[in-house]
């Protein structure tokens, strides 16, 4: 199993490229199983965590071609041969469950295995069935699988979630594409994932408004077509890698990637003392002064502070000038990275929901182990500016959703490299 190595070693500088989004792209792919016509998807992640879709799909019936490397995927769902989404494929990633709104649109028939638990909490799935329920579905839940069936079609409907649950949305929104009628989906997420995969489907054929905004209204269409789209770029990759030069006294140019994508990330780096200023490729990111203030941060569903850079915040708040509250409100159980912080060095009190971070002059390098995919990577960014070698330990967790990390970091200047364990 590999390990990460990283030696503090100063200043990083450079340029990094960012990679399309992986959230994004989870949500795509299963929009193939709505048209029988050729999905092609371009700016593709090289993940594991897409190879773990594309399998999922070809389970299916689909056929998946990844071109160009894998940053170009073509699907093609002629028919759904086989429409039982395995608990093999399921328990590895969450994200697979996305397949039944489009199953049940385009089929009328599917078997999907619940996800099971998470590291982060508990995620059921409720949202994504009460929703499914609301357009017709009948299901029944059944040696941890869901047996859904909508035998004469789903039918347009008005449906307030919850919670803006970005999965729950994009479930209901790629069955309400076929559905029969208008669906008019209230509290739905904004996160741009959401509106890059509107944009897909509407290349499709769907009729669709109200993206970006808490209310969608979706025109059911007979069939969809064809398209070619482009993947959004990765505003949790920019995030994490827009921390490496602050965190070590450098200055970094992301590439590829928009501030607008980023919510309220943004003012907080501001009102931590960091300089973050638009470029004709990107953004360019550094201190604006010798020392980080420390500044409280609430995670909350876009445009607010995301969940996925929490972690990545808490890394450098560990060597902020004085102490910050970090509220987690989205997951019941996102600091497990707080506990191997300390263990280089760092101050974190964790109260329920609540880490109080109380900032120290440097963090010293020690053995960590990565817990899940972003607390990984805020490992590898508080060993960046630590004392002497941290080895983290298993990155099976980072190269779900971070593609080269030790190429993309190097080039700037870190001393990282991938070992075995
Ligand atoms: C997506 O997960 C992302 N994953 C997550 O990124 C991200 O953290 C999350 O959205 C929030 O932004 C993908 O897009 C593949 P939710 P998702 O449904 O869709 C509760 C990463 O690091 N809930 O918006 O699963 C749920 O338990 C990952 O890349 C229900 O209670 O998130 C959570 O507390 C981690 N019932 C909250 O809502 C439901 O039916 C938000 O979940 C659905 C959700």
């Amino acid at each position: 199993m590999d390990a990460i190595l990283v030696k503090g070693n100063g200043p990083l500088r450079g340029r990094i490229p960012i990679a399309g989004a992986k959230n994004a792209c989870l949500g795509l792919m299963p929009a193939t199983l709505l048209s029988e016509e050729p999905l092609t998807l371009t700016n593709v992640p090289r993940l594991s965590d897409i190879a773990t879709m594309s399998h999922l799909l070809e389970s299916l019936g689909t056929e998946v071609q990844a071109l160009n490397e894998g940053r170009v995927i073509v699907t093609s769902s002629h028919e759904i041969a086989n429409d039982r989404a395995d608990y093999d494929i399921v328990r590895k990633m969450r994200a697979s469950f996305h397949v039944l709104g489009p199953l049940l649109a385009r089929h009328g028939h599917a078997v999907v295995s619940l996800p099971g638990g998470c590291a982060i909490g508990a995620r059921p799935v409720n949202f994504h069935l009460e929703g499914l329920q609301a357009l017709g579905a009948e299901m029944e839940l059944k040696d941890g699988y869901v047996h859904a069936s909508a035998p004469k079609g789903l039918k347009g409907a008005r449906h307030r979630l919850p919670f803006a649950s970005v999965g729950a949305t994009e479930n209901i929104l790629m069955a309400a594409t076929l559905a029969r009628g208008t669906t008019i989906l209230e509290n739905a997420a904004r996160e741009p994932e959401i509106v890059d995969l509107v944009k897909c489907l509407r290349a499709m054929g769907a009729q669709i408004e109200g993206e970006g905004s808490e209310t969608l209204t979706i025109e059911g269409v007979d069939r969809l077509h064809g398209t070619t789209h482009r993947v959004v770029a990765d505003r949790i990759e920019m995030g994490t890698y827009m921390l490496a030069p602050v965190i070590t006294h450098g200055e970094v140019e992301l590439v590829g990637g928009s501030i607008e994508l980023l919510g309220s990330f943004v003012e907080k780096l501001h009102e931590a003392g960091v300089d973050v200023t638009p470029t004709n490729e990107g953004i360019r990111v550094k201190r604006a002064a010798e020392r980080i203030r420390a500044v409280d941060v609430r995670t909350e569903v876009f445009p607010g502070f995301p969940t996925d850079l929490q972690a990545q915040m808490m890394a450098l708040m560990c060597t902020a000038e004085g102490s910050c509250a970090l509220e987690e409100t989205i997951f019941e159980n996102r600091f497990m990275h707080a506990p191997e912080l300390i263990r280089m060095g760092a101050k974190i009190d964790v109260h329920g929901n609540t880490a109080t971070v109380t900032g120290v002059e440097r963090l010293k390098g020690a053995p960590v182990m990565a817990t899940d995919l972003r607390a990984s990577v805020s490992l590898i960014l508080a060993a960046l500016a630590a004392e002497g070698e941290t080895l983290v330990s298993r990155v099976y967790h980072l190269d779900r959703g971070y593609e080269r990390v030790e190429e993309k970091l190097g080039a700037c200047g870190a001393l990282i490299e991938r070992v075995a364990a």
